[in-house]
């Protein structure tokens, strides 16, 4: 048994086994349950008396870490039972009976059969520095397939040198706030919550840019140097950028030498028109553009995609080396294989189509009369409620989990969160396809035993400036 004792520690040679036994349970170096060496065996070990050895094991006994009972020796004590959880947390935490939370699509239809055959297929052909460590950008195979898709699918001007593959769209965030430093990043009011704590873990400061229903208000930026927006679909209120408001987002940028940062997370599924290509496409030197897999595959690959103007890459490029060397190379390979063989394409197809039903089942549940906004596109829809609160308590009652557009205010405004516009964010992706219909069930009862808003735009307020 590998105790460290100190010999002849100012401590005490009886002091020094305590506490090196207790060190020794509390690390799991001596695992709950395991014996203990004899008390003659470990004295002969150590060169003690015994008599010491016993006194140093009844002090544990006494302190908990040891049992000793007749007949089994000494060994280490079983964990402590974990404290009962109080009720209301245990009740939340376990998995709702209806999940219509926003945030995931469907990770039931991962394409597990195709990404093996890929990842089979990139391993056969990965040459050995694959292994090794890598550029910083990420695989020169997965940029150079990215080019070609993101060219094609999104309209976004992407040469692979100006591409680096990032884990997740919140590393991308994390990276750009790191090399933008003091300057204050506007984003979206509402937007997500859990990216503006990113942008404040990493240093940076949050000013709130107003949304209305054309999208980011580009005359109330105020002195940001970089705005996060979300053009093809806003998150959470589903408004797709006005063409006026793109034009003044990119000449503000260009005026004061600004960066728009485009989160293009669930651009791929657009349901009733042209899909709206990217933001970047029209400023390719003041738009960061970033992609994730996370729509479109799943959020467990952790793989995203940022591209930018030519001034930020060697910064950014940095910064990537310094906090994790690069991405993960082998998912990076298999996605690229996923793509050059069109698998990538004919899955997204698949999951719009069935994104698209599920859409229209909800629209055609829950009736023309109630506020349902932003689906046009994406995996979630915001609908307008008088009261949130109580919208909320209801579907709690039939165990339904939902997001709330409360939580995604920048500040609760001037007549606290009852004084904003209520509503709710239904992630219409997230069911498996058999839970989806019990889903909307439960959904429009909640709806039906709850008030509609009076004012019949109140989810979103109107755009009373079209182009700023
Ligand atoms: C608004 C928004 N942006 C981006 C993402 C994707 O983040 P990531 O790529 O880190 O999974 C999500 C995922 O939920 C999202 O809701």
């Amino acid at each position: 048994m590998d105790l460290h004792v100190e010999a002849d520690s100012a401590e005490g040679r009886r002091a020094g086994l305590e506490r090196a036994l207790r060190d020794a349970v509390r690390e799991g170096r001596l695992a709950p349950g395991e014996p203990l060496p004899a008390t003659r065996r470990l004295a002969a070990e150590l060169g003690m008396s015994r008599n010491t050895v016993k006194a140093a094991y009844d002090q544990l006994v006494a302190e908990g870490y040891l049992t000793a009972r007749q007949g089994s020796g000494t060994r280490v004590a079983p964990l402590p039972p974990v404290a009962a959880e109080p009720p209301r947390a245990a009740a939340r935490a376990r998995a709702p009976r209806f999940d219509l939370r926003p945030g995931s699509p469907d990770v039931g239809t991962f394409p597990a059969a195709a990404w093996l055959r890929a990842m089979r297929r990139a391993l056969a052909t990965a040459p050995s520095p694959a292994y090794d460590y890598g550029d910083p950008r990420g695989r020169i195979e997965l940029r150079t397939a990215l080019s070609g898709y993101l060219g094609r699918a999104r309209g976004v001007l992407a040469p692979p040198e100006r591409i680096v593959v990032t884990s997740g769209y919140v590393q991308g965030l994390a990276l750009l706030t790191r090399v933008l430093g003091d300057a204050p990043i506007a984003m979206e009011d509402p937007g997500l919550p859990f990216h503006r704590e990113v942008v404040r873990h990493n240093g940076g400061t949050v000013t709130a840019a107003p949304v209305d229903a054309h999208g980011v208000r580009v005359g109330e930026l105020g002195d940001a140097r970089a705005v996060v927006v979300t053009p093809a679909h806003q998150y959470p209120t589903g408004v797709t950028l006005h063409p006026g408001r793109r034009r003044a987002l990119t000449e503000w940028a260009r005026a004061r030498d600004g960066v728009i940062v485009e989160d293009d997370y669930d651009g791929e599924f657009r349901y009733d028109r042209q899909p709206v290509g990217a933001l970047q496409g029209m400023a390719p030197g003041q738009v960061v553009y970033l992609g994730t897999a996370s729509k479109t595959l799943g959020p467990a690959l952790r793989l995203g995609w940022m591209v930018l103007p030519p001034q930020l890459v060697d910064v950014v490029v940095d910064a990537k080396l310094h906090s994790d060397h690069h991405t993960e190379s082998l998912g990076q390979l298999a996605l690229t294989e996923l793509i050059l063989a069109h698998a990538y394409d004919r899955h997204v197809r698949a999951c719009r189509l069935r994104y698209r039903r599920r859409r229209d089942l909800l629209l055609e549940r829950l009736g023309a009369g109630r506020g349902v906004r932003g689906i046009a596109a994406g995996l979630h829809a915001l609908v307008d409620v008088a009261d949130e609160e109580e919208a909320l308590a209801r579907a709690d009652a039939e165990g339904l989990a939902v997001g709330r557009l409360g939580e995604h205010w920048h500040t609760a405004g001037p007549g606290g969160a009852q004084g904003r516009p209520q509503g709710l964010v239904v992630g219409y992706g997230t069911p498996g396809e058999g839970a989806y219909p019990g889903a909307l069930e439960a959904l429009a009862r909640v709806l039906a035993g709850t008030g509609k808003p009076s004012s019949p735009r109140q989810a979103v307020p109107p755009a009373p400036e079209l182009g700023r």
